[in-house]
């Protein structure tokens, strides 16, 4: 029925200042005896991220293996690495420390390990469903894909990038220190609070009806991402906008703002996961060159949200409805800019032909059982139209 959703939001959330000291006590609440850390390409080597979190484990007795290695747009070959040596030591628990990428292949090595006859890569093919899946927690350094809280993991493998989404694999803890998020380049950082604003712009253009609290968490939720982001680009050190966007990018993920809707829309996010797997681009400048084009193709669609969009959230409005859903749609664009995000596929610096744009829109088809989005339905021909749209 219309309003009608569950939420499962089962992680525990420890935020603030020196946080990751709290991590070894914590491995161990939560049934872990020896711990696989995973980690990425070496930031938490370089800001002793690394050594702190090893040390809370050893004043716990907690074990711990440690894997690093995983690279932004996480690839199935480190999984299985992961997996071998989690078999090897005996591991329980898989402590991820870093972003999205580390987080979701940590999920990926978790499914592995609870099922051990199955290859985990069919949980994102899609021929089977998890079943069980090992506890995974998580030390955050990056604010963006939510990953922390969320019920998905995406890992490429081949030229594919794929996601596995269920309850099961969501996080026991996640441990948020906003202070270890000073050091992202300002790149990353964008990026991190425009993946942030999508998630929730991804639940809030859709069809049906909606609740009008969760649209007021959703439009709070984004002009307190866009504000503070705007502080990150002139004092990336101000603990006080990292705080703000850490949190918004754990609630804009975990489903909260998507209560009450018929369905969610996330034709943006897959349509860049082909721009992934195609030219591996960091996950929130593409969904930036791609969104402005996906808008201008469906706003007529579901014009009331980008009317109300456009008022609420852009705080602008023109003569007409129509007008005033476009005003919106230029003030985002221009918000992205003024962070150093690209708004076309040039500046995000690939450059499709026309057999890519449709190699690109075959393969979203596929990926997405031919249709996706809520604002409009789209099918392969609208995502090459996209696509095309998006080019400059
Ligand atoms: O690898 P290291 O050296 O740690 O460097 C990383 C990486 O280069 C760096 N970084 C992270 N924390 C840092 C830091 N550098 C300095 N200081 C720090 N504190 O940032 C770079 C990007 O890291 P990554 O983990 O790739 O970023 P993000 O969190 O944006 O994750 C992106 C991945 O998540 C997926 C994306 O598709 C992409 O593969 N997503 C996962 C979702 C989920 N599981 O719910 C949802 C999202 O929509 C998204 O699809
Ligand atoms: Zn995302």
């Amino acid at each position: 029925m219309n309003g009608d959703f569950t939420l499962y939001t089962p992680t525990k959330v420890v935020f603030g200042h020196d946080a990751e000291q709290k991590t070894g006590a914590l491995v161990k609440a939560f049934g872990g005896s020896c711990a696989l850390i995973h980690y990425g390409g070496g930031s938490v080597v370089r800001s002793g991220l690394l050594q702190r979190v090893e040390a809370s484990l050893d004043e716990a007795g907690v074990r711990h293996v440690a894997l690093g290695g995983v690279v932004p747009n996480p690839r199935l070959e480190k999984v299985y690495e992961g997996i071998a040596l989690a078999k090897q030591n005996g591991v329980d628990f898989i402590l991820a420390v870093g972003g999205g990428s580390v987080i979701d292949s940590a999920k990926a090595i978790a499914y592995a390990l609870a099922e051990p006859e199955y290859d985990v890569k069919e949980l994102y093919e899609h021929t089977r469903a998890p079943k069980a899946c090992f506890p995974v927690g998580v030390v955050l350094t990056i604010a963006a894909s939510g990953s922390e809280m969320s019920d998905s993991s995406v890992i490429s493998y081949e030229d594919k990038k794929r996601g596995c989404n269920s309850d099961l694999c969501r996080p026991r803890f996640a441990v948020m220190n906003p202070a270890l998020t000073a050091t992202l380049p300002a790149y990353q950082t964008a990026a991190g609070c425009s993946d942030i604003l999508m998630h929730t712009m991804e639940r809030y253009f859709v069809q049906g009806p909606k609740m009008e609290l969760t649209d007021a968490i959703a439009e709070g939720l984004l002009r307190t991402v866009m504000r503070f982001a705007q502080v990150l680009v002139s004092d990336p050190e101000n603990y006080e906008a990292r705080a703000e966007i850490m949190w918004a990018g754990s609630l804009s993920h975990n489903g909260l703002t998507g209560c009450g809707n018929d369905g969610n829309d996330f034709a943006s996010h897959r349509l860049e996961h082909e721009l992934g797997a195609m030219y591996d681009v960091t996950h929130g400048a593409g969904l930036t060159a791609v969104w402005g084009s996906w808008a201008r193709y469906v706003y007529k669609n579901c014009l009331s949200r980008f009317v109300r969009f456009a008022k609420n959230v852009m705080q602008v409005e023109g003569a007409t409805d129509e007008e005033t859903a476009l005003l919106g749609i230029s003030a985002m664009e221009d918000f992205f800019r003024s962070i150093g995000m690209p708004t076309n596929l040039k500046e995000l610096g690939v450059a499709p032909n026309e057999n890519d744009i449709l190699l690109l829109a075959k393969n979203c088809a596929k990926a997405t059982g031919g249709k996706v989005g809520s604002a409009m339905p789209l099918y392969e021909a609208d995502m090459a139209n996209i696509y095309r749209m998006a080019k400059e």
